[in-house]
């Protein structure tokens, strides 16, 4: 809240005193509305809706205590503010039992003493909503958009485009930096009725991703009891979310490439052909035209896809953008954990934009929330982030890592005795992203 959105209501039958406050405040930059009959004022009060109301307390046809019992009935956080007289402090002490925020004498010793006891009222009133502004985007998923697009503008240009269409959209980003989020944008921004509905082909067993995908018939295979529905039916008119896209089988990327050119598709075990309109939107970590070119990836499937890609930049590519994005989740985390928000000091935040982030910004959330935790004073005491040398150069980087998750995986295998299962929740990857990383890495 600003000062020039803080309107304040000021009632005072004495016309030169009202005068001088409503004077003194609006050079402060407040907007002030000044009445000096009772009935009046409460008239004004819906359509002005004041954030404050400043009123004398002896006034000859309704004393400041029964206009703030009136107003009260109706808003009862309404904040007041009383001007007394010096000889009768005595009922102001007795309107701030009643509820009244503070009091003022008059007449005013200072212009400063009406300054600062509403400016106090003023950033009480401003930390409150600010307070419930974080608390909304605390139990949202969505930071605010100036937050997620920082540094990526021109993403949020096309998305604003896109999100209106049909058109389908693939989202290209190494893990972590966003991409699951912007696609619940997307869908957000589209204005479908229908839900978001997303799955992520590498985390679910292959044998299982069809029928998840477009549901089945009892009886369609050993264990389907009952008939189910499929991510492509539940999304209904809203959108669908593949993440990690590349992971589908051949077989299965036949079958999306059916959906994506006739938008129709069948319940497994059944020949009823079902139509769609959920919206698609796919996304990778993989650069998908090399694998089209290994022939990993139908070329035909890639076409279709790539229709409207949008590629998300590491994080180390938006250093500059780094303190914004690193500030909100401070506060977002104190919150959450029920924390007073800690501050980064530039030398901590150097550590910040120093570091290289392969695992983007939900690495950088990992280490805040470790932080956040373990700081004790009000300021954020960071761990050592180690920055390899050869992950300076773009190719050093993507090599580099790599190695690293070689061997996070190997020393992995090696503590559980060789259990993919144990290491995979060891990793806190699941299973199949881990069987797949194996046979990637060539690790035996
Ligand atoms: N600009 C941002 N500001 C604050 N938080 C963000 C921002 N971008 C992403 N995040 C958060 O970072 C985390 C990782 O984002 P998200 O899950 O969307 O990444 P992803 O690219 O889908 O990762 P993966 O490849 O692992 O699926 C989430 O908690 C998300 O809310
Ligand atoms: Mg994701």
């Amino acid at each position: 809240m600003q000062r020039e959105n803080f309107r304040i209501l000021i009632l005072d039958d004495e016309k030169s005193f009202l005068l001088l406050m409503t004077k003194i405040l609006e050079d402060s930059g407040y907007v002030v509305k000044g009445f000096t009959d009772a009935e009046e004022a409460l008239k004004a009060v819906d359509q002005f809706s004041p954030n404050l109301i400043i009123t004398d307390l002896k006034m000859p046809k309704m004393d400041g205590i029964m206009f703030m019992d009136e107003l009260k009935k109706k808003n009862e956080d309404m904040d007041f503010l009383m001007v007394t007289a010096f000889a009768t402090v005595e009922t102001a002490v007795e309107a701030m039992k009643k509820g009244a925020a503070d009091y003022i004498t008059k007449p005013l010793k200072d212009p400063d003493q009406l300054r600062i006891a509403v400016s106090k009222i003023y950033e009480r009133q401003r930390l409150t909503a600010e307070n419930r502004m974080l608390k909304s985007e605390m139990f949202s998923d969505i930071p605010p958009i100036e937050i997620v697009f920082s540094g990526i503008e021109g993403i949020l240009k096309d998305i604003q485009d896109v999100a209106p269409t049909d058109a389908t959209v693939i989202l290209y980003g190494e893990t972590g930096t966003g991409k699951t989020l912007i696609a619940k944008i997307i869908h957000n921004k589209s204005g479908r009725s229908g839900p978001f509905v997303d799955i992520n082909c590498a985390a679910i067993p292959e044998t299982l991703l069809e029928s998840e995908l477009f549901g089945y018939e009892k009886g369609a295979f050993t264990g389907a009891l009952s008939q189910k529905k499929g991510r492509f039916e539940l999304a209904g008119d809203g959108t669908i979310f593949l993440d990690e896209v590349s992971e589908m089988s051949p077989a299965l990327q036949a079958k999306f490439l059916k959906i994506l050119q006739d938008r129709t598709f069948e319940r497994l075990g059944s020949l009823n052909t079902i139509k769609t309109n959920a919206r698609v939107i796919a996304a990778t970590n993989k650069n998908l035209k090399s694998l089209v070119e290994e022939k990993k990836f139908r070329e035909d499937l890639y076409y279709r896809l790539n229709v409207f890609p949008i590629n998300i930049p590491p994080l180390r590519d938006r250093k500059e953008h780094i303190p914004d994005i690193a500030n909100y989740i401070v506060k977002v985390i104190s919150l959450r954990l029920g924390k007073e928000p800690k501050q980064i000091s530039a030398d901590e935040m150097d550590k910040l934009t120093v570091y290289t982030w392969p695992g983007n910004i939900r690495e950088l959330e990992n280490v805040i929330e470790r932080s956040v935790i373990i700081s004790k004073g009000t300021e954020l005491i960071l761990p050592d982030l180690e920055t390899p040398n050869e992950m300076s150069s773009g190719h050093g980087a993507a090599a580099d890592l790599k190695s690293i998750e070689k061997t996070a995986i190997e020393n992995a295998l090696i503590k559980t005795g060789g259990s993919r299962k144990n290491a995979a929740e060891m990793l806190g990857i699941s299973l199949r992203s881990l069987q797949y990383r194996i046979k990637d890495y060539g690790i035996s």
